[in-house]
């Protein structure tokens, strides 16, 4: 049914649409009218990015949705300290080098003449109640997670895991002053997330070879949840991961949302028990190019040889899976920022995937990033790039027997 509403929608709209939106978006540098937020893929060159803070952040709890998404021989360490600050967690040594690494990185994202701003933490310690649950917070480092820019729009994701539901907060002043400057501005529907938001006594299978879909996944259909870092923007054409954190509804509420804008949304699918967001999994760093993750297959990925773009498999991650990621696995590796087509930021010590980016005509901007990632994110993941140079364009063609093929499936 929502493939089919959504496919007229899409009709209705975006033949007329695209050639508006196109007209009306092109991008103009230095005049002062335009919007502050505006990026339409992962590659225009950046101008303006939000880089989340380590300050105050916590150790998630490991509720149901949590457990869903996180390797099971992580539980025992997040169980213990759940809700207290990582800064009183983390080996001290260690928690200074991430400090180190956040402040460094800000100098390169300024000595690449990209703005760099930041949401304000709350105090994630605190416990926080609503008329369903109650939980504590998490953290504001990674804006990727809840800010899903497209084009001159800012939209605030639900969040799915009930400890982040809150986190909206720490964005406000940073979203009110670019709406002040004109920017869109969408606050997606708070979910409810009642119990019966989450599959009773659920419990991944960890050795799983199958597809991921809304079979094996936590999350029921009762409301539209999505994570924005499921999302990866490539001009007229979206690619949505179906994941622990973002269901059907919730990737079909972003697919109606964005249609009049002429945009199509496509939900992928992948083998991967425990799928939260799309930037360990998959990644466009220019027209042309997807780099998956070998353990990772995807359903869908004719959808991008059929138009006529490489799949490149990224190599195993350097860094070892014992350095201690305390909530992720070791692919952010995978997790990197364009700074434009053939610029790259990516972790200094992830050799492998440098030289991948070097075969394909792509620089590497080596950051020193690494231990940052113990608290769950990499490069990708602690910021959100806000502006990029560019305008909307198309980058895929299919024929629309195949498309609506890949969406019957
Ligand atoms: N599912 C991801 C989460 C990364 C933020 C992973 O590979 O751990």
């Amino acid at each position: 049914m929502f493939t089919k509403l959504a496919r007229s929608l899409h009709d209705h709209f975006s033949a007329n649409s695209l050639q508006l939106t196109k007209r009306l978006c092109s991008y103009t540098p230095g005049n002062k009218n335009h919007s502050p937020v505006w990026a339409w893929n992962e590659w225009d060159p950046l101008e303006e990015i939000v880089l989340g803070t380590p300050e105050m952040a916590c150790c998630p709890e490991v509720l149901p949705e949590a457990k869903a998404c996180i390797s099971e021989n992580k539980f025992d360490f997040l169980i213990k300290h759940k809700g207290k600050y990582w800064k009183s967690v983390i080996e001290p040594e260690h928690y200074k080098l991430m400090l180190d690494e956040h402040a460094n990185f800000i100098r390169i994202l300024q000595g690449e003449g990209v703005k760099v701003v930041h949401p304000e933490p709350i105090d994630f310690a605190k416990t926080f109640k609503t008329p369903n649950f109650s939980a504590h917070g998490v953290d504001c480092a990674m804006p990727r997670d809840f800010l899903l820019i497209v084009g001159d729009e800012m939209i605030e994701s639900t969040m799915t895991w009930r400890s982040r539901y809150f986190e909206f907060m720490c964005y406000k002043t940073l979203i009110k002053d670019y709406w002040r400057r004109g920017a869109k501005w969408t606050a997606a529907p708070k979910p409810m997330c009642r119990e019966s938001l989450f599959k009773e006594n659920y419990c991944a299978d960890e050795d799983s070879s199958a597809f991921f879909d809304e079979k094996t996944s936590i999350l029921t259909e009762e409301e539209p949840v999505f994570d924005a870092a499921d999302f990866i923007r490539c001009g007229r054409d979206i690619f949505a991961h179906v994941s622990q954190v973002s269901n059907n509804s919730g990737i079909e509420w972003v697919r109606r949302h964005l249609a009049p804008k002429g945009i199509r949304v496509h939900a992928l699918n992948f083998v991967d028990p425990k799928p939260m967001h799309i930037d360990t999994t998959l990644f466009t760093p220019r027209p042309g190019v997807a780099i998956t993750c070998p353990e990772r297959p995807c359903l869908q990925i004719g959808l991008f040889k059929k138009a006529g773009w490489d799949v490149v498999v990224a190599p195993y991650p350097d860094i070892p899976k014992n350095f201690p990621y305390y909530i992720s696995s070791q692919w952010l590796s995978l997790n990197v920022v364009m700074l434009d087509e053939k610029r790259v930021l990516v972790e200094k010590d992830e050799i492998g995937i440098q030289k991948l980016f070097e075969k394909i005509g792509i620089t590497s901007v080596k950051v020193p990033f690494k231990h940052c990632f113990s608290i769950g994110g990499g490069i990708h993941c602690w910021t959100s790039d806000v502006r990029r140079r560019g305008d909307l364009q198309n980058y895929f063609d299919w024929p629309q027997e195949l498309l609506e093929k890949f969406e019957a499936k």
